[in-house]
C-alpha cells in the first residue's frame, strides 16, 4: 500500500472535512481545538507533508524561516491569506492554497446582518427588551436609519463584495464601489464605479469593506478616510480588523461622523477592542462570517480538494 500523506489539520474543523480527510490522508488532528504558538507550528512541521490550516496559525516570515523542508503545502481553510507571509513562503518553495468563492454568501449574509443591525439600533433595543426596562414606546423612540434608497459603498468588488451588491439591491439599496479595476459591465450592473476613494467615501451613506488585508489597504480606514463620510454615516467591517484604525473610528463614533457600525473583525482576535463595549450603537460579532455548517464544510472540503491536486502532482486550483 503506498504510504499515505501526512496532514496536520490545526484546528477542529467540521465532521464531514474531517471524515473525508481520514480516508486519504494519515492525519494529526486537534479534537481540543487549542491553538498553537509559533514553537509548536515548526515543531509540527518537521512530522507532516501538510498544514491544513486556519487564520488562526501566523506564518510570519520569521517562522517560515524555520519550518522543516519536509513541509510542501499550506492549504487554508480560508479566503484571507493575511497570516501568510507568502513571499517568505514562495522563496521557501511552500505552496500556499485558499477557500475563494465558498464563503461569500455566509459572508455577505453577516455584512447585511450587521449593517440592518447598526442601522436599526439592534444592541440598543437587544438591551431594552432583554434588561426588562422596555417601559416606554412612541413613534419617535428608537429611530434608526431606514436602508432602502441609500447609498451603499463597497470597498473591494470581489467575490464577497460582489454578492454583497446582490443583497444590496435587493434591500432596496444604490450600490458604489472603489476596487482596483472597473467591473466589467455584465458583472457591474447597475453599481457606480469610483475611480478613486475619496470619491467613493464622499458618498457613502453605509460603507462596507471587502478588501484583503494587505501592506497597501492596512490602515485604510484612518481618521483622514472616515472625516470623508457623509455626517452620520453607517460603517461595516466584515473583512479584516488591520484595515481599521480603531481609535479613528472610536474618535468618528464619538463625534456622530459615524452614527453607528457593524464590527465583525478587530485588530486584536481573539479578544476584540474593549473600547468599543460602551457604544450600544456598534454591533460587534467574533469573527463569524463565514461560520455557517454549509459553508465550513464547502471551506473544508475545498482546502482538501486542493491538497488533493497537490499530492496528485497538479498545481492547485486555489494556489495564491
Ligand atoms: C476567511 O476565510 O478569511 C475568514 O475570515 C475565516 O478565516
Amino acid at each position: 500500500m503506498p504510504v499515505k500523506p501526512v496532514v496536520w489539520i490545526t484546528r477542529n474543523l467540521s465532521t464531514a472535512t474531517l471524515d473525508r480527510a481520514a480516508r486519504t490522508y494519515d492525519l494529526v488532528v486537534n479534537p481540543a481545538d487549542e491553538l498553537h504558538s509559533s514553537e509548536e507550528i515548526i515543531k509540527m512541521s518537521a512530522k507532516v507533508d501538510a498544514i491544513l490550516a486556519c487564520h488562526s496559525e501566523v506564518f510570519s516570515a520569521d517562522v517560515v524561516g524555520q519550518l522543516d523542508p519536509r513541509l510542501k503545502i499550506i492549504a487554508n481553510h480560508s479566503v484571507g491569506v493575511d497570516h501568510c507571509d507568502l513571499g517568505a513562503l514562495h522563496a521557501r518553495g511552500i505552496v500556499v492554497t485558499n477557500t475563494p468563492d465558498v464563503l461569500s454568501d455566509a459572508t455577505a449574509e453577516i455584512t447585511m446582518l450587521l449593517l440592518l443591525g447598526a442601522a436599526r439600533r439592534a444592541v440598543e433595543g437587544d438591551g431594552i427588551v432583554r434588561s426588562g426596562n422596555w417601559n416606554f414606546w412612541s413613534p419617535s423612540f428608537m429611530v434608526g436609519k431606514q436602508v432602502s434608497g441609500q447609498i451603499l459603498g463597497i470597498i473591494g468588488m470581489g467575490r464577497v463584495g460582489q454578492v454583497m451588491a446582490k443583497r444590496a439591491r435587493g434591500f432596496g439599496m444604490q450600490v458604489h464601489y472603489f476596487n482596483r479595476s472597473r467591473l466589467p459591465e455584465n458583472v457591474e450592473l447597475d453599481a457606480i464605479y469610483h475611480q478613486d476613494l475619496p470619491s467613493l467615501l464622499r458618498v457613502s451613506d453605509f460603507l462596507s469593506l471587502h478588501c484583503p488585508a494587505t501592506p497597501e489597504t492596512t490602515g485604510l480606514m484612518n481618521s483622514e478616510n472616515f472625516d470623508l463620510l457623509p455626517d452620520g454615516a453607517i460603517f461595516v467591517n466584515t473583512a479584516r480588523g488591520a484595515l481599521v484604525h480603531e481609535n479613528a473610528l472610536l474618535a468618528a463614533l464619538d463625534s456622530g461622523k459615524v452614527a453607528a457600525a457593524g464590527l465583525d473583525c478587530f485588530a486584536n482576535e481573539p479578544g476584540g477592542n474593549p473600547a468599543f463595549a460602551k457604544y450600544d450603537n456598534v454591533f460587534m460579532l467574533p469573527h463569524i462570517g463565514s461560520a455557517t455548517r454549509q459553508t465550513r464544510d464547502a471551506m473544508g472540503f475545498r482546502a482538501l480538494d486542493n491538497l488533493d491536486m497537490f499530492f496528485a502532482g497538479n498545481i492547485p486550483k486555489d494556489t495564491v
